[in-house]
């Protein structure tokens, strides 16, 4: 069965939340598919401090460990990752994007997790008008970032406050791109071992590679790279 874990950048089961029931709903007609689901801020109400445990001490130091924790373990544990945001001031919600600041110790600069490597991404916003292309790329870097190996994104300009307001004609219109785009996602997390991976994370790797080596020997990262093979011949994809 696919696992595939939901990230709500709102608790409001508005427009955003309806095209993602839109897309679970296709993905579940085109196999059997598990979702795992966090909703923000309710499962993650804190901003990052900016302490800089993470990245200097190992993210168990992280003062919201224990609530990060657990969605990284299921993010980690499944195939697909699913972000999802209304725009906010033409960008992600804060809880989003407090959420996304969590996890920038998991980027391939710092300490990024094997298992991102070869996962599948999608990332969902809806605007009442402007602000998709930064919405989107703001979820899209992360997903990039984390090593992800295929991204989709999909954004409707609902031109509403509500999911109900939205004209007819533009929610089959809404249906009809989710639907295309489930397709993509759906095969794409099937066939994820064979897909070749993005020249983006390749290239990125082996600059931070030839940077971490010459860290200081008792830094994480260098720590972490080292034992994970990456300093020497082993890397994260083939
Ligand atoms: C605090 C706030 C800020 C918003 N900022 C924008 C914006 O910058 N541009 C825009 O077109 N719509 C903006 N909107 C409208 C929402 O993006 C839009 O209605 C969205 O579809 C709401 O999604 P939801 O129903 O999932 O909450 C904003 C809404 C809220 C509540």
């Amino acid at each position: 069965m696919m696992r595939i874990t939901i990230i709500y950048g709102n608790e409001r089961k508005g427009s955003t939340y309806n095209c993602v029931r839109i897309l679970k709903k296709e993905l579940q007609n085109l196999g059997s598919v598990e979702f795992i689901e966090f909703i923000l801020p309710k499962d993650l109400p804190h901003f990052c401090h900016g302490c800089f445990n993470c990245f200097l001490n190992g993210e168990d130091t992280c003062p919201h460990y224990d609530l990060v924790k657990p969605i990284v373990d299921e993010i980690l544990f499944s195939d697909g990752i699913i972000l999802s945001s209304p725009v906010y001031a033409l960008d992600v919600t804060g809880a989003m994007k407090a959420f996304l600041d969590h996890l920038c110790y998991m980027w391939i600069p710092h300490r990024p997790k094997k298992e991102m490597f070869s996962k599948t991404g999608m990332v969902i916003t809806t605007t009442a008008g402007a602000g998709i292309n930064p919405c989107k790329k703001t979820m899209l870097n992360t997903l990039k970032y984390l090593g992800v190996k295929r991204i989709y994104s999909f954004g409707a300009r609902v031109k509403a406050y509500k999911w109900e307001n939205i004209a007819e004609v533009n929610k089959i219109k809404i249906k009809k791109e989710i639907r295309k785009k489930a397709r993509k996602f759906y095969s794409a997390t099937i066939n994820r071992e064979i897909l070749s991976y993005r020249k983006f994370t390749k290239i990125l790797f082996n600059v931070m590679k030839n940077m971490i080596k010459n860290y200081d020997d008792n830094t994480p990262d260098k720590k972490y790279w080292k034992q994970m093979g990456w300093l020497d011949e082993i890397k994260p994809f083939s």
